[in-house]
């Protein structure tokens, strides 16, 4: 047997392919198998010392695992919220500075008066970082536009950066982030505007797969959200949704009603929300260093998600103000520490039930036929990853085939 590529050496592949029982089975973990590799799927897991590779990479007795697949970012935006920070630290919250003009209107200015090349190269970085921590699919929203203009050329941004990022991108319009500061006294223009003119169009050109929504006091309430969901739906978007993250609002039984594929953040879900999300089999995106980093406590309850059944999922939410972080890894010890994961839920939390959020689910897993899309660690085993609190570990990324890191 000859394979394109043959990784072997390694302690353990980590598959995330089983289909039932606890955490610890569903990563169907195949101890000292070798990955043959044929052009960018995977074409072979087992144990064979005559399996041989016209490029071969020894593991060295790391661990490999699927590429990552950050399913909830905002990695394109100009300009810079440091003194933000400093006032999260001085004891306003992420709310007041909002309501007082800051927040995600301060990024929308900096957005939109940057060129498109600008956004192009100020995301770069980012998406490198996130490659470096193993990730080879990422979620890209839009949503520091807010004209129809401006989203529009932040998703023709995302489109350049998937082209040229060796990464799998899945991108997401969120027109409704905030109300564009033009239309705070009309509100329902700037929802026509979405609902009328720009999901129509955005779904027709395929420039999104998703559309998004911020349920918030400082954002939109539920019957906006529904209105634009629906419309969303109506012209062949999925949706996903920010919900009860900042104030309990019940965002999370409104983002089930609506089969919304994903309810994002939920540090403030009650037991309904979590009995809802369970019953219509909507995915729980945990956000935790955003929980941290925009002090918006409590931490979500992941522990009592999981318990109820439900697809619980984890990511960066890289953004420049309420998690400026590109850190897999410090999003995964949080996960156990704070949101109370197994090392093996929140595993499978940035792997197999985060390419389910974005509707790619023959990634996030090592399977015969799948996209070999993976990572081979420095570490023997995935329980390492967030122990090893906020470090990497990462040695090798391979995404479609090819060696990218
Ligand atoms: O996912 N919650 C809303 N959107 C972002 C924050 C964006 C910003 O503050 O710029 C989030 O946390």
């Amino acid at each position: 047997m000859n394979f394109d590529v043959l990784i072997h050496g390694a302690s353990e592949v980590v598959t995330c392919t089983g289909t039932s029982g606890p955490a610890e089975e569903r990563l169907a973990i195949q101890r000292g198998a070798s990955i043959g590799i044929n052009g960018d799927r995977i074409a072979w897991i087992g144990v064979d010392a005559k399996a041989t590779g016209t490029l071969e990479l020894d593991a060295l007795g790391g661990f490999v695992g699927p590429g990552f697949v950050d399913c909830h970012t905002h990695v394109v935006f100009a300009g810079d919220r440091s003194t933000e920070f400093e006032q999260r630290t001085q004891g306003k919250t992420y709310l007041e500075i909002a309501a007082a003009g800051g927040g995600i209107a301060r990024t929308v200015i900096a957005t939109r008066a940057a060129t498109e090349d600008e956004l192009i190269a100020l995301a770069r970085p980012r998406l490198e970082r996130l490659l470096r921590h193993g990730v080879t699919t990422v979620e890209i929203k839009s949503g520091y536009g807010l004209s129809a203009e401006s989203e529009l050329r932040m998703l023709s941004v995302i489109d350049r950066l998937a082209h040229e990022t060796p990464m799998t991108v899945i991108p997401t319009l969120l027109a409704l982030h905030s109300i564009p500061v033009e239309f705070k006294e009309k509100r329902g223009e700037w929802l026509r505007i979405v609902n009328e003119e720009l999901l129509p169009r955005v779904a027709a050109d395929k420039l999104a797969r998703f559309a998004d929504v911020f349920v918030e006091q400082t954002a939109f309430t539920h019957d906006e959200a529904r209105v634009c969901m629906e419309a969303a739906r109506k012209v062949g978007l999925s949706i996903r949704m920010h919900v009860d993250q900042l104030t309990a609002n019940g965002g999370a039984q409104l983002a089930a009603s609506l089969g919304s594929v994903t309810a994002d953040h939920l540090e403030q879900i009650s037991a309904d929300g979590i009995a809802a999300l369970a019953k219509a089999g909507t995915i729980a995106v945990l956000a935790p260093t955003s929980t941290l980093f925009a002090k918006a406590r409590p931490f979500a309850p992941g522990r009592a998600l999981c318990d109820a059944g439900v697809r619980v999922a984890i990511c960066t939410n890289c953004n420049p103000g309420s998690s400026h972080s590109e850190n897999v890894f410090l999003a995964l010890g949080l996960a156990c520490v704070e949101n109370g994961l197994t090392p093996a839920e929140a595993y499978l939390g940035f792997t197999r039930y985060a390419a389910d959020a974005v509707l790619e689910p023959e990634r996030g897993r090592l399977a015969v036929g799948s996209p070999a899309d993976l990572v081979i660690y420095d570490c023997p085993s995935y329980r390492d990853l967030p122990y090893h609190f906020a470090m990497n570990d990462v040695a090798h990324v391979l995404r479609a085939g090819r060696p990218v890191f």
